[in-house]
């Protein structure tokens, strides 16, 4: 059996873009060179989004640039792009990071996202799913026409702050969607952190499913990702469930960054995205193994702690 997992670290993206305070472009740049010593296979680097709805990360192309003469060989940088507008912006990153450091392609992928639900998808892009589907569709053939790879993001797997509880076929009928559209991989956020084993279990049965009963493709690369909350403190039980049923990849967040605004209270902050060293464990504990140092994602977890102080 293939043991090895992919681990994506999306702390520089999920882990700021909800904070009060923005960071400064030099210390993002830090905190991803201390992840690029990790031996992790991807890093969620920023997002090319609307700086009115996510000013924390309205760098993101003088980001890249800081990083374009360092990127590690065979790590993957990944960007999110909800629109035509959003591709534009990556792709000129890629441009220019060509012209001045000889880089083929500093960004290797893209990652459109929609919701299973639509109370989230309007909160979150002005949209319905059905108008962020009809806006991947050109962004996704262009991505592949200039050789990015495309991940598809689905929020609210198992339950919305604004619709409630989601059923596996809502989440299945959106995956097929964005597999009709082309995309090379999924990817399932449990946003708020709800979901249990028991809840998580039959919706990735229903998207594996979707993806013709595996979650790796001939080539034993994840076709799906699991993203995971931390919220409630299921999230390495969720883990252990995925990596029963095939799953290969998941995302998670040195020291933990990036907690949910919607799950969060006025006095008290929600634990974010699964720590990189929490998914580590599980991930170890249920046989399987990653590329990642341990100390290495010791020191960028401390570092990752310390960026917000
Ligand atoms: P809108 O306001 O409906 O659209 O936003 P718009 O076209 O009217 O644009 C508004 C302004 O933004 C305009 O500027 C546009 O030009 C500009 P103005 O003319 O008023 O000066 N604009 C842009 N600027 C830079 N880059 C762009 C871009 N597009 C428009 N790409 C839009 C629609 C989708 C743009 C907006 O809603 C948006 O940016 N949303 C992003 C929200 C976001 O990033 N959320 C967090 C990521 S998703 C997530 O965290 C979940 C995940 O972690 C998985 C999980 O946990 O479930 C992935
Ligand atoms: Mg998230």
């Amino acid at each position: 059996m293939n043991t090895r997992v992919r681990i994506t670290e999306v702390a520089p993206r999920d882990g700021l873009q909800g904070e009060k305070r923005i960071v400064p472009t030099d210390r993002k740049a830090a905190l991803v060179r201390t992840l690029n010593a990790t031996g992790v296979d991807e890093i969620e680097v920023s997002s090319f989004v609307s700086p009115k709805w996510i000013p924390q990360l309205g760098d993101a192309a003088e980001l890249f640039a800081m990083l374009a003469a360092e990127k590690p060989r065979g790590m993957t940088y990944s960007a999110l792009v909800p629109n035509e507008r959003g591709l534009d912006a990556a792709l000129a990153v890629n441009t220019n990071a060509r012209k001045a450091h000889r880089v083929e392609r500093l960004i290797d992928k893209i990652s459109v996202f929609t919701a299973a639900s639509e109370g989230f998808s309007l909160k979150n892009t002005n949209a319905t799913i059905e108008e962020t589907l009809t806006r991947f569709a050109p962004v996704i053939d262009r991505a592949h026409h200039h050789g990015l790879m495309v991940r598809g993001y689905i929020s609210c797997i198992v339950r919305c702050p604004f619709d409630g509880d989601i059923s596996p076929v809502q989440v299945g009928d959106v995956a097929s969607r964005l597999l009709d559209l082309g995309v090379d991989e999924l990817d399932l956020g449990d946003t708020i952190g709800a979901a249990t084993p028991e809840t998580i279990e039959p919706v990735i049965m229903e998207v594996i499913d979707r993806l013709e009963g595996d979650a790796t493709n001939p080539f034993g690369d994840p076709t799906l990702t699991l993203h995971l909350h931390d919220t409630f403190g299921h999230a390495a039980d969720c883990v252990q469930m995925a990596l029963d049923l095939g799953v290969r990849s998941f995302d998670s967040s040195a020291g933990g960054l990036g907690g949910c605004p919607y799950a969060s209270t006025e006095t008290a902050r929600a634990p974010g995205n699964i720590s990189t060293l929490a998914l580590l464990e599980a991930i170890k504990a249920a046989g399987f193994t990653t590329r990642v140092d341990l100390d290495a994602m010791r020191s960028a977890s401390e570092f990752a702690a310390g960026i917000l102080a």
